[in-house]
């Protein structure tokens, strides 16, 4: 029996992964640790908020007392708390680029600290493949070096380095796992998939940035959530594993893809100008995740993506009470408003 604290839990691919450990281990204890951020929503995890074996603590994971609150007793710790989205930490505002160095970076080094003294079996730091920066050819390797290009990116390097020291220096068992674009249900709308669901459902333009062509490889949430638990429950201390689905895409392609389940138009996809410094690529080689978590991905993204737009489609609820709102509104007035032509 494991009791765990998942920190940023109230998040896209938090709160699926604290559905998938009560459906697939309902005899462990979950902690949630979330700020409630912009992104962090409550109603993400409405399902279990009446269970016995779940417990909610709204907090930073910057603040070591919360933290201390939150990880008592905890076994495994999985980290997803972060600011995730590229486009907020280029906008000119100091404030939001600082708050990816804040969270993504000295916030892991709070986890880390108080981890240590609770003698956790397992550390689990969710990273992403944009680490490796851009690839334009092959596919990334865990041993490959780490050469972010964004705010977003390099925080979250940094994230990693800085767990990694903690196994070399203080011998902790910590395991990086580095998830390639996911998607799902509970994505904030900002995110390509969601944002562009919800637009082509209101007859509003996607907006595509510059040719549409870069590529990321695509993979399901719950497949994404899976990887991560085998690495906490299989992962050796000191390693990092690729998590990817395989599906590698342009952007054009999973665009043209949701508007022909929504039966919408291409017409509504709008080139605007790119985001700076975009990477062009990202490839991973999940070989070593195969072969030493017994993982893989399990569903098709043909498959799981219908199921994703389908499900935008059936709770307009969900994601109109975040676009209705004034911060949401903001945000895509600051990101949208300038934007050139692409
Ligand atoms: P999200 O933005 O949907 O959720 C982040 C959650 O963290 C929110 O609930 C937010 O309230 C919480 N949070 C933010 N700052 C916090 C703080 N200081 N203290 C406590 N909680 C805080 O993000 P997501 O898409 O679910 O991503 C989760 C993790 O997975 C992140 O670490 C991200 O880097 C990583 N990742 C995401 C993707 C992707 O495609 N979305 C791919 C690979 C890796
Ligand atoms: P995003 O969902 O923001 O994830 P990430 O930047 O972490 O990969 O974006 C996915 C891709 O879609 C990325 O190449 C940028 C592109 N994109 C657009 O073309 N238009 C948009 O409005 C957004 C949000 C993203």
């Amino acid at each position: 029996m494991e009791k765990v604290l998942v920190t940023g839990g109230a998040g896209f691919i938090g709160s699926n992964f604290v559905h998938l450990l009560r459906r697939e281990r309902p005899e462990w204890h979950v902690v949630v640790l979330d700020k409630l951020t912009y992104a962090g929503r409550p109603e993400n995890l409405a399902a279990v908020a009446n269970d016995a074996q779940y417990r909610f603590v709204q907090g930073d994971i910057c603040d070591a007392a919360a933290v201390a609150d939150a990880m008592q007793g905890c076994t495994l710790v999985f980290n997803f708390a972060a600011e995730s989205h590229v486009d907020r930490s280029l906008m000119g505002d100091p404030a939001h680029a600082g708050a990816f160095v804040q969270t993504d970076v000295y916030g892991v080094y709070v986890l880390l600290e108080e981890a240590k003294r609770q003698n956790v079996k397992k550390f689990v730091q969710v990273s992403t493949d944009e680490v490796y920066g851009d690839v334009s050819q092959g596919h990334s390797v865990e041993t490959d070096p780490l050469e972010p290009r964004s705010p977003y990116s390099a925080s979250k390097a940094g994230g990693e380095l800085i767990a990694r020291s903690y196994f070399v220096s203080h011998d902790m068992p910590v395991v990086i796992t580095r998830g390639s674009n996911t998607f799902g249900p509970y994505q904030y709308p900002e995110k390509l998939l969601p944002l562009f669901v919800s637009n082509a459902l209101d007859d509003q333009d996607l907006p595509l940035y510059g040719d549409g062509l870069q590529r990321r490889d695509w993979l399901f949430v719950e497949d994404h959530g899976r990887g991560i638990l085998a690495a906490g429950e299989r992962g050796r201390a000191g390693e990092a594993y690729n998590i990817g689905g395989g599906n590698e895409k342009t952007n054009r392609e999973v665009t043209e893809f949701l508007l022909q389940v929504l039966g919408k138009p291409a017409s509504l996809i709008k080139p605007v100008g790119d985001r700076p410094g975009h990477d062009r690529r990202y490839a991973l080689n999940c070989e070593k995740a195969k072969s030493n978590l017994d993982w893989q991905p399990l569903r098709t993204f043909e498959e799981a993506m219908t199921a994703t737009v389908e499900w935008y489609r059936d709770h307009q609820d969900w994601w109109r009470a975040i676009k209705g709102g004034e911060e949401y509104q903001q945000y895509y007035q600051r990101n949208y408003g300038t934007r050139d032509k692409g």
